[in-house]
C-alpha cells in the first residue's frame, strides 16, 4: 500500500509525544552470565550496550501509560477528549481485552475506539497510518497511537540468539488535523510467505498451550537471525525510496532519518545505501535493544529532546518486523502542539 498523505488537502501531524522504558538496566555482562554471549560479542554484532527490562509485575500497559500521559501533556489534550486509541504491540497484556480498551479506561478516555494492532515491530508504523487516515476523515479528532512492547516476556532467556537483542519500551503520540506541515506519504507492506523467520509458534489457535509447548519453548520467540537481517536491509531501504518517491522527495531532502532501532549493522547499511550523512540518524539501539513497537516512537521522543527535531524538518521513518511487514511515512514536522 502506498498514497500520498495530502490527497484530500487535510493535514494531519503529530501533536504529542511521550515515552517511558522500565527503571531496570540489564547490560550485556549480566547477560553473559545468563547465556553463553559477550559484550564484545553483542555490542560488534549489533551495536547493543544495555536495554531495560520490565518487572514481574510490570504489563505492557504499565509500560505505555507514563508515555500515554506524557503524549497528552505535549499536545495539551485531556483523556477524554482523545475518541480514538490504538495500541500496536504483539506482547498486549492478555490476548483479549485488548490493552488499548485497558489503556483507554485508565487514562480516562471514554468515548474513545480503542483496540489492539498486531504487526511486529511496524505495529507503531501501521497504526500511525490508521488513525492518520480516520483523522482525516474526520472520523476522529484526536487520536492517540501506543506503540510499545515487553518483549522481556516472551524471550527464551537460554537462548543467545534472540535474548540478547531485545528489550522493553513504550512510546505515544496524538494526532491532530494542522493547517500546515504533518504526514506527506507512506508505505506499508507484507509477506505473511517469511513470517516463519520470526514467529511464536505456540499459544494461539493453530497450536494452543499445552504441556508439551511449555516443555519445548514453543511459547518464546523463535528467529532466523540470517534471514531477518537480509529482509531488513532490503527493506529498509526499498521502503524509504518508495516513500520518498511518492512524496517527489529525495534522500537529500531528509533532516531526521528514523529507522527501526533492531541493530547498529542494518541501520549503517541502509543508512549507506539510501545516502543519507549520518548526522541526520537517529540511533538508541545501544541504550534499549529491539523495543519493537516501542523502537521508532522512542527515537523520535530522543530526536525531540536532542532538539533535532524543528518545525519544516523532513523526518523518515521506517519500521520492519515480523509478519514480515514493513512501512515507511514521511513527514513534515510540526510543533508539538500546534493542532488546528
Ligand atoms: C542475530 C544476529 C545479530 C546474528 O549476527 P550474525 O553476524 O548474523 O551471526 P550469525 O547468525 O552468523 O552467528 C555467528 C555465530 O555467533 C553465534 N552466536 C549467536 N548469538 C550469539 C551470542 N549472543 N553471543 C555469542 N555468539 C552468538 C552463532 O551461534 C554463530 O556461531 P557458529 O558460527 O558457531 O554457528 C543478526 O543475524 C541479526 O541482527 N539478525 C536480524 C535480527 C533482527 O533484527 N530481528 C528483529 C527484526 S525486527
Amino acid at each position: 500500500m502506498i498514497g500520498s498523505a495530502t490527497q484530500n488537502g487535510m493535514r494531519v501531524s503529530i501533536t504529542g509525544l511521550g515515552c517511558h522504558v522500565p527503571e531496570r538496566v540489564v547490560t550485556n555482562d549480566e547477560l553473559s552470565e545468563l547465556v553463553d554471549t559477550s559484550d564484545e560479542w553483542i555490542v560488534e554484532r549489533t551495536g547493543i550496550r544495555e536495554r531495560r527490562i520490565a518487572g514481574p509485575d510490570e504489563a505492557l500497559s504499565d509500560v505505555a501509560m507514563p508515555a500515554a500521559e506524557q503524549a497528552l501533556e505535549t499536545a495539551g489534550v485531556r483523556a477524554e477528549e482523545i475518541d480514538l486509541l490504538i495500541v500496536a504491540t504483539v506482547t498486549p497484556d492478555m490476548a483479549f481485552p485488548s490493552t488499548g480498551a485497558l489503556l483507554a479506561d485508565r487514562l480516562g478516555a471514554r468515548d474513545a475506539a480503542a483496540y489492539d494492532l498486531s504487526a511486529g515491530c511496524t505495529g507503531f508504523m501501521y497504526a500511525i497510518v490508521q488513525a492518520h487516515g480516520m483523522v482525516a476523515a474526520g472520523l476522529s479528532k484526536k487520536a492517540l497511537v501506543v506503540g510499545g512492547d515487553v518483549l522481556s516476556k516472551i524471550m527464551n532467556w537460554h537462548d543467545r540468539s534472540t535474548c540478547v537483542l531485545f528489550g522493553d519500551g513504550a512510546g505515544a503520540v496524538v494526532l491532530e488535523r494542522v493547517s500546515e506541515g504533518g504526514f506527506l506519504g507512506f508505505e506499508l507492506g507484507a509477506d505473511g510467505a517469511g513470517g516463519v523467520d520470526l514467529h511464536l509458534p505456540a499459544g494461539g489457535s493453530r497450536m494452543p498451550t499445552t504441556a508439551e509447548t511449555l516443555g519445548n519453548g514453543a511459547h518464546y520467540v523463535h528467529m532466523n537471525g540470517r534471514e531477518v537481517f537480509k529482509f531488513a536491509t532490503r527493506v529498509l531501504v526499498s521502503s524509504a525510496e518508495a516513500v520518498l518517491a511518492e512524496c517527489n522527495a529525495t534522500v537529500d531532502d531528509v533532516d531526521v532519518y528514523v529507522p527501526h532501532q533492531a541493530n547498529v549493522r542494518i541501520i549503517d547499511h541502509a543508512t549507506k545505501k539510501l545516502g543519507i550523512a549520518p548526522e541526520r540518524v537517529v540511533v538508541n539501539v545501544d541504550r534499549y535493544g529491539n523495543t519493537s513497537s516501542g523502537s521508532i516512537p522512542l527515537a523520535l521522543a530522543d530526536a525531540l529532546t536532542d532538539g533535532r527535531l524543528r518545525a519544516g524538518e523532513l523526518v523518515l521513518m521506517t519500521g520492519m518486523g515480523a509478519g514480515l511487514t514493513w512501512g515507511s511515512s514521511l513527514l513534515e514536522w510540526t510543533a508539538t502542539n500546534g493542532a488546528t
